[in-house]
């Protein structure tokens, strides 16, 4: 859509420093008049939100749905079977057709370049549910939960073990924006995406450190961060995977190898017993439910960031 086109969110630093803060800040804000049991902020109103899914989802679905209801607007579901985006129907028709219906769309997808093609076609803005290449809504949440916690998120060590996938993409984008120390722990073979890696380390913004040596990689982290081992469309490879990832499930071990400042972090759904066991994933500083609800205001402050509300 470029210049004068809507305001689409599909990467993290799409976006400078001060509008991510600004976005967390909001969501802070909007948090609080929906916890405060008012129901008077309707600035959604008369508005509607397409929502395509060719993947499962419990989050994404009901934090976007619910969230866009909540400030007064009304959100469609439109699961695998009905769009069937590429089979059923081109993209870029799809673009335009629920762009004359909407006021916004959410996709969450395989193919990181069909969500862009989505972008490129669609009059209104495209809001990223995570792709086979990143996940930004939950990144956003994730920060707003650190801040919650810690009281900022400049300077912290976020420590992510296990596979350099979609999650991690994100967090690197984050990085290229905000100051953070960002290690992601993987065994040989499972690295994120080379160039998002040089792109955060040219962005000159943050520490960033790939480490084959999870124990090691952990120490002073305030925060280690899991996700599967196998993400949606690799489930097949779930066996091989959990063989290959040996050492890098967090356990009670690992967290103490943190030390006591750490939290422990997870995008939901987990494996428990595989990625992280239950006990850390029980313990109380353990903030998964709390990132959980937080996709919802955060997805608010995106939301009403891209209408220019
Ligand atoms: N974390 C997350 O995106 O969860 P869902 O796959 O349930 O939406
Ligand atoms: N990496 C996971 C995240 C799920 C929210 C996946 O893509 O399946």
């Amino acid at each position: 859509a470029g210049k004068g086109g809507p305001k689409h969110f599909l990467h993290i630093d799409d976006f400078d420093k001060k509008a991510v803060l600004q976005m967390l800040e909001r969501a802070a804000e909007v948090k609080a008049v929906l916890k405060s049991g008012n129901r008077n902020y309707q600035p959604l109103q008369g508005m509607s939100m397409a929502m395509i899914f060719t993947k499962p989802s419990m989050r994404t679905r009901v934090s976007f749905e619910t969230g866009f209801y909540k400030l007064g607007g009304h959100a469609i579901y439109l699961g695998p079977d009905d769009i069937q985006l590429g089979k059923r129907e081109e993209t870029r028709d799809i673009a335009r057709v629920l762009s004359g219906y909407n006021d916004v769309i959410m996709a969450r997808l395989f193919a990181h370049k069909d969500l862009l093609d989505l972008a490129h076609y669609a009059k209104v803005p495209v809001i990223n549910g995570l792709t086979d290449y990143n996940h930004p809504c939950q990144i956003m949440a994730d920060a707003l939960t650190i801040i919650e916690h810690i009281g900022h998120i400049e300077g912290i060590k976020v420590v992510y073990m296990g596979d350099g996938n979609n999650v991690v993409h994100s967090w690197l984008r984050l990085a290229s924006v905000l100051p953070i120390h960002f290690v992601c722990a993987c065994p040989r073979g499972f690295e994120p995406d080379t160039a998002t890696v040089e792109r955060a380390r040219n962005a000159g913004v943050s520490r960033i450190e790939i480490s084959h040596n999870p124990l090691e990689a952990v120490r002073g982290a305030n925060v280690v961060y899991a996700d599967v081992w196998a993400s949606m469309g690799q489930k097949e490879e779930a066996a091989i995977r959990a063989q290959r990832f040996k050492g890098f499930q967090v356990d009670e071990a690992m967290m103490e190898a943190a030390g006591p400042q750490a939290y422990f972090m997870h995008c939901l759904p987990a494996e428990r017993g595989v990625e992280v066991t239950d006990a850390v994933i029980e313990a109380p500083n353990s903030i998964v439910f709390q990132q959980a609800e937080n996709r919802m205001h955060a997805q608010n402050a995106i939301l009403l960031h891209v209408l220019g509300l």
